[in-house]
């Protein structure tokens, strides 16, 4: 008699482990072919729950199948990502090798300038846009792609292909893992080391020949708009009754006044009506909560808009998963911690909220029975004692000023 078999669990990676993932399959990390192989910075963390199954299936954000893993971290390729801009460029060491054998390939990890243009040499050129999750130029890996399929046009035979090198935070192994890849793809021929390339400590040139052609600049200019213009997610963290909704209220309707954005509210009372009506105030809660307003406020920041937040949000681990959300997305993440002492929210106590949580009617609640960790991390900390809201709010609007974030 079968056994009926038991589904092989999912696990959707981060990008960058979903990079780490694609090298590994194409052979551009070879002699890697695993994670978590000692020594080497290519890892995958799977959760708890997860650590001691046999075999994991690796899946894309939309769920599609693309590897499994067994608990030794070996890899047995699935499918190739199929969606996302520009997937055509994402090309193997192999299908490079066929396709432009005997041409000069130049790693490229910024817009490249003009001098970098004239230093090239002559011959077929390869692009290698090196577009991997978490590397520390600051062009997106749409826009690095866009801006050097701008600059291979501007030459008479020059191509692009991406090749999405992640960082892990160790710039040694990095680099060395970097200067592998690249020479899989090259095979043997000539590699044009650019200024700017890999050697991430090196300086560009400097003086005018540091300008981009202006085909380049202006994909530049769209893909990193200046600092208020950017998506901006101000979040607004503190205990009931601190006078965070107060704040928020406030500064929204200034940015209304002045017209010059759009805003969305993600109040902590409100969000809990719509978006997370249901939930409770359980540690779980409480954390599905404010990863929901997160999301949300990271897909306004993706768009350039300004997302107000203004929960609890009494957990710094979340509140940093929130901040990476929006970092993700291109975004501005600003965190105003309303410090107003847990004594004078509770002799407020304008919605009679800590006297029923004094006498127990309610559990859980945050100052009273369920703990708030104060951040370390804020840009602002405004306690709102004996002070009226215009003044804290001006505090929030100085620094939100001299960090060119916004002027109001
Ligand atoms: S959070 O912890 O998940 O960030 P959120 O900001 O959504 O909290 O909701 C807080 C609001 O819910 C408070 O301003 C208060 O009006 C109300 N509330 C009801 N029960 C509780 C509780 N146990 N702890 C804190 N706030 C509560």
């Amino acid at each position: 008699m079968s056994t009926p078999q038991q589904p092989v669990p999912q696990h959707c990676p981060t990008q960058r482990e979903l990079d780490d993932l694609e090298l590994l399959v194409t052979g551009a990390y070879s002699p890697l072919t695993g994670f978590n192989e000692p020594g080497s910075p290519v890892r995958l963390a799977l959760p708890d729950e997860l650590a001691d199954a046999a075999e994991v299936e690796l899946v894309d954000p939309e769920g599609l199948p693309l590897a499994s893993v067994t608990a030794d971290g070996s890899v047995r390729h699935l499918t190739h990502a199929q969606y996302g801009p520009f997937r055509r460029l994402y090309l193997s060491p192999g299908d490079v090798r066929e396709t432009y054998a005997g041409a000069t390939f130049v790693p490229v990890t910024d817009a490249l300038t003009q001098a970098e243009l004239d230093s090239l040499p002559s011959g077929p050129i390869v692009f290698l846009a090196l577009v991997g999750a978490g590397t520390p130029d600051d062009l997106s890996p749409v826009g690095l792609i866009r801006a050097t399929l701008a600059a291979s046009s501007l030459l008479p035979d020059a191509s692009v292909v991406a090749v999405p090198l992640p960082s892990h935070d160790d710039p040694s192994a990095d680099h060395l893992l970097g200067t592998q890849v690249v020479a899989h793809f090259a095979a043997g021929d000539p590699i044009f080391a650019l200024p700017s390339s890999l050697d991430s400590g090196a300086e560009g040139p400097t003086g005018p020949t540091n300008a981009h052609p202006a085909e380049i600049q202006e994909i530049v200019d769209f893909d990193r708009p200046a600092p208020d213009e950017r998506g901006l997610v101000l979040f607004f963290t503190g205990l009931s009754g601190s006078g965070k909704s107060t704040i928020a209220r406030a500064l929204q309707d200034k940015l209304l006044e002045q017209g010059r954005r759009t805003v969305t509210s993600l109040d902590g009372d409100v969000v809990r009506r719509n978006l997370s009506a249901g939930l409770t105030f359980s540690k779980e809660d409480r954390e599905t909560n404010i990863r929901r307003i997160g999301w949300v406020g990271a897909e306004i920041s993706r768009h350039g808009g300004v997302a107000i937040c203004s929960p609890i949000a009494p957990f710094d681990e979340t509140r940093q998963q929130v901040r990476a959300m929006v970092d993700a997305a291109g975004g501005e993440f600003f965190l105003i911690h309303v410090a107003t002492p847990l004594e004078e929210c509770e002799r407020r106590d304008r919605k009679g909220l800590y006297a029923k949580a004094r006498a127990g009617v309610i559990p859980e609640f945050t100052g009273i029975s369920s703990p708030y960790d104060v951040p370390e991390d804020a840009d602002v900390r405004v306690d709102t004692t004996g002070r009226t809201i215009e003044e804290a709010l001006d505090d929030v609007l100085d620094t939100l000023r001299k960090e060119g974030l916004l002027d109001l």
